[in-house]
């Protein structure tokens, strides 16, 4: 015995014959674990009964006028509830157009009382299996990481120093899966600042770019002691050029479907895979330095960016060495840029420099010096940067719910159950 065998079923009888109607209300009545409801089987009379009763199965009369248009239209209005005709005579033509049209099953005898139920029940257990692996399957879809790129439109702004303190940082508040792709393939230093060890970089991949999966590249990373997952730069400058950007497109696909976050350090020089971790970021925090050159460069990178069609909010203005001598004011910079500054880091003199020679980030092992705190922040808004996004988007899903509840709602206002 199944454990469907043992659960209640809610049955919906449509037939407009009431001699017939009462012939298997009386070979259902046995059966205490079914729940049998009968309604006419008329155009629009059945198909008002069944939305409004939701039922597991619906059992339609083969007699009734027009039964295929019928089964049809039950088959639009509620597709989880299996219907099933009973002819009173073999009607293989009918039938077939019965299936065709929706039918899981078509009877041709009456008097087969276990038949019937035994029918029913396997056609509910199915469809509930079905639902379960649907279900099953939305539900362990991945959410894809939050790409965030970093860029100083300016060499020397400090994009790398940021870039792996805000990655440290964001894994330890988080405790979420961060990955640091280096893209500066030209000049990457990400692995320098990190004192990371390891001879695999993204140049190992490329022998593999037909079948790259998410095991080749966990294979080719390294793992900072912070936790945090580096994709290194090629150290070889002549194998660099080799480096595409369908490739490095290729290894954001796969990582973003293997992490949280997936946080890009971009060379300012503009090339074909930096364009390509930019296009693809989620949010691009773009890092200046209050000095007219850098401003300038910032600038420039701002129109190019709102001509690539960018959306104001994808650019997050991190000001860093803010307050420094001689600096431009912030005001000035506002203005300039026509674009708020979303975070200031002051200069800090050598310890950033003797931080960075030594390999070990300020995130990591200075949590109270000034920068840490600025990183952490910076860290805290990332991370809720992306709550904000996931808000929105169920904010828009609530939004448009409500939109076809309320155009259901006035429907079902116009129709009667019969
Ligand atoms: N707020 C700061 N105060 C003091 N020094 C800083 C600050 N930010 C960065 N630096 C120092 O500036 C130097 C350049 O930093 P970094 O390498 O991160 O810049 P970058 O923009 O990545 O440079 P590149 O153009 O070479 O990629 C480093 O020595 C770093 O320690
Ligand atoms: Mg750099």
């Amino acid at each position: 015995m199944s454990e469907h065998t043992l659960t209640s079923l809610k049955c919906l009888l449509l037939d407009d014959s009431v001699i017939y109607a009462e012939a298997v209300s009386r070979m259902l009545a046995n059966e205490p674990s079914i729940e049998l409801h009968s309604a006419h089987a008329g155009f629009g009379d059945g198909v008002r009964a069944a939305r409004k009763l939701h039922p597991d199965v619906v059992l339609v009369g083969g007699d009734t006028p027009d039964v295929a248009s019928i089964v049809e239209a039950l088959d639009t209005a509620l597709p989880e509830a299996p219907v099933i005709v009973l002819f009173t005579s073999e009607e293989p033509e009918l039938g077939r157009e019965c299936v065709l049209a929706g039918a899981q099953l078509c009877l041709y005898r009456l008097d087969d009382q276990e038949e019937l139920i035994a029918s029913m029940r396997r056609l509910v257990a199915r469809e509930r299996r079905r639902r379960q692996q649907v279900l099953a399957t939305a539900t362990s879809e991945k959410k894809p990481a939050r790409v965030i790129a970093f860029h100083g439109a300016k060499g020397g702004s400090g994009t790398t120093t940021i870039t792996i303190n805000a990655a440290v940082a964001l894994a330890t508040l988080s405790k979420k899966r961060v990955i640091v792709i280096d893209a500066s393939v030209q000049s990457g230093d990400v692995g320098v600042l990190l004192d990371i060890d390891h001879a695999a970089t993204m140049i190992d991949l490329l022998p593999h770019m037909k079948d790259l999966d998410y095991d080749l590249i966990r294979d080719v990373m390294a793992t900072h002691e912070s936790g945090v997952q580096v994709l290194l730069a090629p150290t070889d400058l002549e194998r660099a050029e080799l480096v595409t950007n369908e490739h490095f497109s290729k290894i954001l696909g796969v990582l973003r479907k293997n992490a949280d976050y997936v946080l890009i350090d971009t060379p300012p020089v503009l090339d074909t895979v930096s364009m390509t971790a930019l296009d693809a970021a989620d949010q691009v925090v773009l890092v200046a330095t209050p000095e007219v050159p850098a401003l300038r460069n910032t600038a420039r990178f701002m129109q190019l960016a709102a001509k690539l069609g960018y959306p104001s909010e994808k650019l997050f203005l991190l000001l860093n060495r803010a307050g420094s001598k001689g600096a431009v004011r912030n005001e000035d910079i506002k203005t300039h840029l026509k674009h708020e500054i979303g975070l200031q880091i002051p200069s800090v003199g050598s310890s950033l420099v003797q931080a960075g020679n030594k390999g070990v980030p300020v995130a990591l092992n200075r949590k109270r010096f000034g920068p840490a705190k600025a990183f952490r922040q910076l860290a805290v808004i990332l991370d809720s940067g992306e709550r904000a996004a996931k808000q929105k988007q169920r904010d828009r899903k609530a939004g448009w719910l409500k939109l076809s509840r309320s155009s259901a709602k006035s429907k079902a206002d116009n129709v009667v159950v019969g």
